[in-house]
């Protein structure tokens, strides 16, 4: 379903999420506003585990928090028993910040700096996911300073090429992701982890994309990190604690988009490990890891804008520009993301809706969130609700043209809070330096002496 599973109308036609009246929380909390679903993002969770129950019984579920991180969304994480996936120093920092234990953080990551690296060392967290030799020599070199092993797992890029858009692959051979099965590279990271008693290596992971629907994709990425766990075995006599095919379970982004639901996604990988683990040879199943992170927050959120002008050319089309766009939702320009949207008083007995164009408020002509989009005459002022808006819209929000960043809201039980302010004009001058602060900068002579 593309809608929170609390969406409703009421008899007039106007849109309730968790209970609380749309329009209403709109005149309080501002345009553009995210609305989250604390029930969705719940019911998420616990289909997944309940998914991953009817295959195995060591199973954790990760939520990759580069879908959209907030302190509120982890304290429902840690609450709902899923972990943490991080690419970033940043992301770490919030997820530590926000109660997530460290052991349940996994760091990823295709250019992971020495600070970076350290940060997490020191951290403790769970798991290092190693995507390069140059990272593997990183952590070598951190080693002789650590309190205990670096728990790491390696990456590899098993070559299957996910039914995504392009920007969306990451398990393909050509891929700046992870360490190719087919040249050898996968194996001798290994090796090379293997080499050093200060590395711990927990085992194997393999992400192929994102948006994936067939269950039979996520199946050969499980099948691709299961032969690859037996070929190490055999090569070095090393049997891993952990695995992991990823995440990438896609979602309806509009009504007419159809998508398995996130129990089947993980049944269908639970099932699948169950079969390969059996005629693996490996006494016990190692954990099984999966990283859904769009599939747990896209539906859940949806954005809200009002209309602020409304222009028809005749016989071209008609648009209607709202105070949002790709500032807080980036996909439709750079994916050709398609979106559905509603009028949140949509009224019962309204006009007919006709064909218009939803462009947001940004100077750029891509800027349209919506090309042609079926909608009755709104006006300037009416509310729009766009929903799926909850993943991968917000975390890579920007103040392109000094946007401010919008203001989260999360529902349950008929009740708003806010979860991530609505950013002000000040906050756009806070990084600003307005008295001259000159930095000591070496001449290249002195560089070289
Ligand atoms: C390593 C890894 N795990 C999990 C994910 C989550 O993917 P999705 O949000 O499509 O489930 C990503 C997304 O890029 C990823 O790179």
């Amino acid at each position: 379903m593309v809608w929170p599973n609390t969406a409703e109308r009421d008899a007039d036609g106007n849109l309730a999420i968790g209970g609380v009246d749309v329009a209403a929380l709109a005149e309080v909390a501002g345009t553009p506003l995210y609305i989250y679903d604390e029930a969705t993002i719940r019911a998420q969770c616990l289909a997944y585990r309940e998914g991953l129950a009817t295959g195995v019984e060591n199973a954790v579920v990760t939520y990759a928090a580069k879908a959209w991180l907030s302190h509120a969304l982890v304290e429902i994480l840690v609450d709902e028993s899923v972990n943490i996936d991080v690419v970033s120093g940043g992301e770490l920092y919030v997820a530590l910040q926000s109660g997530m234990p460290p052991e349940r953080i996994t760091f990823h990551g295709n250019s992971k700096s020495v600070a970076e690296l350290e940060m997490a060392i020191e951290a403790g967290v769970g798991s290092i996911v190693v995507d390069n030799f140059d990272e593997i020599d990183r952590l070598y070199a951190l080693s002789v300073a650590a309190a205990a092993p670096i728990p790491v797992m390696v990456r590899i890029n098993p070559g299957i090429d996910a039914h995504t858009h392009d920007y969306r692959k990451t398990g393909i051979v050509d891929s700046k992701f992870g360490l190719g099965v087919q040249n050898g590279d996968a194996e001798r990271a290994v090796a090379r982890s293997l080499d050093n008693d200060m590395l711990d290596l927990l085992g194997y992971h393999a992400h192929i994309g994102s948006q994936i629907f067939e269950t039979e994709t996520f199946t050969a990425a499980v099948d691709a990190v299961v032969d690859f766990a037996v070929a190490m075995r055999e090569r070095f006599g090393v049997t891993p604690r952990k695995l992991s095919p990823g995440g990438g379970f896609g979602v309806a982004h509009t009504p007419d988009e159809e998508a398995p639901d996130a129990r089947s996604y993980a049944a269908a990988v639970a099932q699948a490990y169950a079969a390969a683990i059996a005629t693996s040879g490996f006494d016990s199943a190692p954990t099984l890891v999966i990283e859904p992170g769009r599939s747990i927050v896209a539906n859940a959120g949806v954005a809200i804008y009002r209309v602020d002008a409304r222009k028809a050319i005749p016989g071209v089309r008609t648009y209607v520009s709202v105070d949002g766009g790709m500032a807080d939702n980036i996909r439709p320009a750079l994916y050709g993301a398609v979106y559905s949207a509603e009028l949140v008083a949509a009224g019962i007995d309204g006009p007919a809706g006709t064909s218009v164009t939803l462009a947001g408020k940004f100077c750029e002509s891509g800027d349209v969130l919506i090309r042609d989009v079926e909608l009755p005459p709104v006006q300037p002022g009416d509310l729009i609700a766009v929903p799926a808006a909850g993943a991968y819209c917000l975390a890579m929000a920007s103040n392109y043209n000094m946007a401010l960043k919008p203001a989260v809201v999360m529902v349950a039980g008929g009740r708003a809070r806010t979860v991530q302010k609505r950013e002000s004009y000040q906050d756009l001058m806070s990084r600003e330096v307005t008295t001259n602060q000159y930095l000591s900068v070496k001449h290249s002579d002195q560089r070289a002496g």
